[in-house]
């Protein structure tokens, strides 16, 4: 949860690196296959020759060819040469024939509810008709994680907006944050917005769902419009997701303390509360008990636990409700990308988005059915999650999270598997699960079978010997501390031909420590020919393109004029890991969650949150009045618009070619 409501502080830049590049060798980096890629052993030393060799792309390694970026930090967006680029859909927008038009004076639950939402993260494609290949009409599956009331509404800044906040626009904050379902197709050269399409869809707090799986119906899930313990009303910080092979949508639940008011120090489960780790600066960010008293602690000691889960919606039918899904546990849910084991099994990887949080996987009991898409409809309720352990030579361990299994005991307070998933990371801990850097991004490659996995950055990551062994460097989080993250490379075994990703021992792989290859301090690990425009810090989603490119968005710039961006890497071949800047957003901005038409022709690109920060010195802009850009209307006196952007090659080209 480092990026919601508020980008969270800026990282003070390497204060102390005290685990030596040395120490690196040691624990093992250097007898894995990461030499060959990476040059690992040279990458510290030979790092300016790589940034000198840059210009000469025509050796380039690479199998990116487009024109790569310069970087840049201004009022808008920047793609390559050669390329254009399109906004397709803003915050506010219509996508229903009686949807009001975009008025922030009027704005209220009812016309947000029909517009598309604020700070759109993952997206997704999805053919049209369903099952096709169409590389010009389909469905846009989008999440909305969180909003900023003020950057939205006039004569508000961050202090005060709680106060100002009207009902109606507290409604209105709640229905502009969710999930979108919207049709969209290429006409021309131009992609359209099918305001009238079948499908189009928006699920935001007032959404009824299901709860399904172990912890359906356990009494910690009953409240007073619930006695079921079986419904929700609505879904909350929906920050990365995946898409099933039936085609329905999972939408990772990332941290619900924002919706909440009260005091939580009067709930009935205190030890799970402070695993959770909340302060009380990120209670109630909107307000939102104000409108609705079952978001205030006191009012509904169960409620919070409604929430943190991963949720699926079938985009195909806007009658279905979505289900909360808690046999996938109940955490910081990041996403859930998803793969098929050899016998058909699908497999789930999800990422705990918090310092010193856990990897985890779930796989289903059962292989999916690919002639009969209604026989799905319940696969992801029965299955076994793993949390995963690093091993330093090399080795990964997913170890179940099975009720009964190991230490999961009723002795230590798991007497049933709803212990179990309402409290995932305790099980885990019990587990002896390897504690990452704030994990994010967890893909798996379709055509190699590796699964990448981003660690976006830990500031309190210790050297060995000081504060909690949990808190120290491991070997798959190296660097203390880690204020640029890093990629590791996951492979199953079986992989390429057949991953088993099943499977419970994988071996891993670094792909790139991040930073900047120059400063030694920084212990960074690219390729040696990456450019001064091409390193990156703080890798947050992973997206791969359909000719198996490896693309990452960052979320956290680490100083300020330099702009949190898009860059793609190949991931085999004498480029592998080599990265090139292709996208920059507006200022205050973070790119979302690349996705493709199948052809790899059509990109689509979610810009989330333009103008958070301030031009002039890079710090969280307060107000309209301060934000950084008013990005794409530039409107004066109207804040900035999330928006989703199309960007294709103007030859008709395969993006990055
Ligand atoms: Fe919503 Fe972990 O980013
Ligand atoms: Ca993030
Ligand atoms: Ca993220
Ligand atoms: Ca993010």
């Amino acid at each position: 949860m480092t990026d919601r409501l508020k980008s969270r502080a800026r990282p003070t830049r390497r204060q102390s690196f005290t685990t030596k590049y040395s120490d690196l060798m040691a624990e093992g980096y250097s007898r894995r296959t990461v030499l060959k890629g990476l040059l690992a052993g040279t990458a510290l030393a030979t790092s300016g020759l790589g940034f000198s060799r840059a210009a000469a792309a025509s050796n380039s390694p690479s199998s990116l060819t487009f024109p790569e970026l310069s970087r840049v930090t201004d009022k808008t967006d920047h793609w390559p040469e050669g390329y254009s680029r399109q906004i397709l859909l803003k915050w506010g927008d219509k996508l229903f024939p009686d949807s009001p038009a975009f008025d922030i004076a009027s704005l209220d639950g009812a016309a947000a509810e029909k517009q598309f939402g604020y700070n759109n993260d993952f997206t997704a494609f999805l053919s049209l008709p369903q099952g096709s290949e169409s590389n010009d009409h389909g469905l846009l599956v989008v999440n909305h994680e969180y909003a900023s009331p003020y950057l939205m509404f006039p004569g508000m800044t961050d202090e005060d907006y709680r106060e100002k906040l009207t009902d109606a626009q507290i409604r209105a904050v709640a229905a502009s944050t969710g999930i979108s379902v919207v049709e969209v197709k290429k006409i021309g050269t131009e992609w359209q917005v099918i305001t009238d399409g079948q499908y189009n869809r928006r699920v935001h707090m007032g959404t009824e769902m299901r709860l399904s799986g172990p912890a359906a119906g356990d009494d910690r899930l009953k409240t007073s419009i619930d006695p079921t313990g079986t419904i929700v009303f609505g879904s909350i910080s929906n920050c990365s997701g995946g898409i099933t092979p039936w085609g329905t949508m999972l939408s990772g639940e990332e941290g619900g303390m924002d919706i909440f008011a009260g005091d939580y120090t009067t709930l009935p489960d205190q030890d799970l509360v402070e695993r959770e780790g909340w302060d009380e600066d990120e209670n109630d960010g909107y307000a939102l008990g104000r409108v609705d008293a079952r978001l205030k602690f006191e009012n509904e000691p169960n409620e919070w636990l409604k929430f943190d889960w991963v949720v699926e919606i079938d985009p195909f039918d806007p009658a279905a409700k979505p289900v909360k899904r808690t046999a996938l546990g109940r955490f910081t849910h990041e996403g859930a990308q998803v793969a098929v084991a050899p016998d058909g099994r699908v497999v789930l990887y999800m990422g705990d988005d918090d310092d010193f949080e856990y990897l985890y996987k779930f796989v289903t009991s059962k292989p999916w059915n690919p002639t009969d898409r209604a026989a799905n409809k319940d696969l992801l309720d029965e299955g076994t999650l793993y949390t995963a352990r690093f091993d330093a030579d090399g080795k990964l361990s997913w170890l179940p999270l099975v009720q009964g299994q190991g230490p999961l005991t009723p002795e230590n307070g798991f007497s049933t598997q709803a212990d179990v998933v309402l409290r995932t990371r305790m099980a885990a801990d019990l587990l002896g699960a390897t504690p990452m850097d704030a994990p994010e991004g967890f893909v798996p490659h379709p055509k190699t079978g590796r699964v990448y996995i981003a660690m976006t950055e830990n500031e309190d990551r210790l050297p060995a010997g000081e504060g909690d062994a949990g808190e120290q460097v491991n070997v798959a989080n190296p660097r203390a501390p880690n204020p640029d993250g890093h990629i590791l490379e996951l492979t199953p075994p079986g992989a390429p031909d057949a991953p088993d990703h099943a499977a419970t021992d994988y071996t891993w792989d670094a792909f790139i420590l991040c930073g900047d290859p120059t400063d030694p301090a920084s212990h960074a690990l690219c390729h040696p020919e990456t450019s001064a425009n091409g390193w990156f810090t703080d890798p947050d989603n992973l997206s791969v393109d359909p000719a198996g490119r490896l693309w990452v968005t960052t979320d956290g710039p680490p100083d300020a004029g330099f702009n949190d961006a898009l860059y793609v890497a190949d991931t085999e071949g004498d480029g592998k890991a080599l990265s090139k800047l292709f996208y920059s957003p507006p200022v205050g901005s973070e790119v979302c969650s690349p996705a493709f038409t199948p052809d790899g022709k059509t990109m689509f690109l979610s810009i989330q949150h333009p103008g958070e920060l301030r031009l002039e010195d890079g710090e969280d802009s307060t107000s309209i009045a301060d934000a950084g850009t008013n990005w794409p209307d530039f409107i004066d006196g109207q804040g900035p618009r999330p928006s989703l952007v199309v960007i294709s090659k103007d030859d008709g080209g395969v993006i990055g070619s």
